[in-house]
């Protein structure tokens, strides 16, 4: 085998393959996460019982059980059932599930830390529960609620590493792949490192810019 070959410059089609899978996965299990965090949010706010019940049980689950063991029960679990059922589906779907959890104790705290006296006196004024929601509590929570969802992001570009587990060619499992291909186990490791750090760094520094700007509103 020549030495060029062995050269990482050379597998970088994987790095490249294993960071649009990385972000593809990343990107829409944050927008899934989001919404099913909003919706047991609201269902832990509530005063339905039940639903009350339901979304604190799933909540504190998920969020007490390891990712890794959620993506391997989702692709075998949902696999089992579905037969052949994709390995990028599943990790889609698992981290998604999780970072609801995640999403929504993000979205209670930021909702529960608006003063109790912003909702007495919007009441006061004769405001409708709906309305102390959408024009006093809601537009306050959202300032504290932004950020927390940022470094929900970035914590899902990192936390996603988990998916290579079930075959998922994200950039870890890329970086396996050049590992076994090149028989040099620290090299293909290192250049995952600042790739990781890359991503996350641009993206916090993105997200602070933005944050910035929301300040100056
Ligand atoms: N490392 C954590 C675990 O194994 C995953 C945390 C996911 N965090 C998140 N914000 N979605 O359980």
């Amino acid at each position: 085998q020549s030495s060029k070959h062995n050269t990482m410059a050379s597998y970088w089609t994987y790095f490249a393959k294993g960071i649009e899978y990385t972000l593809i996965i990343t990107v829409v299990s944050v927008l899934i996460g989001f919404v099913l965090g909003i919706i047991l949010a609201l269902m832990r706010l509530g005063h339905n019982k039940l639903l009350h019940g339901l979304a604190v049980a799933y909540i504190e689950f998920i969020r007490g059980t390891p990712l890794m063991v959620q993506v391997m029960f989702v692709y075998f679990g949902i696999g089992a059932v579905i037969q052949s059922l994709p390995a990028l589906a599943a990790g889609i779907i698992a981290v998604s599930l999780n970072s609801g959890a995640y999403v929504a104790e993000v979205i209670r705290s930021g909702i529960e830390s608006i003063a109790i006296g912003q909702t007495e006196a919007a009441r006061s004024l004769g405001m409708s529960q709906k309305q102390t929601y959408q024009y006093v509590v809601i537009p306050q929570a959202i300032k504290n609620i932004w950020p927390a969802l940022g470094n929900e992001f970035i914590t899902l570009i990192k936390e996603s590493s988990i998916v290579s587990v079930i075959g998922v060619g994200d950039l870890m499992y890329q970086t396996q792949l050049v590992q076994s291909a090149t028989y040099k186990g620290v090299a293909p490791l290192a250049i995952t490192m600042v790739i990781y750090f890359v991503l996350t760094f641009t993206l916090s520094k993105g997200l602070n810019y933005f944050e910035g700007k929301m300040k100056h509103e």
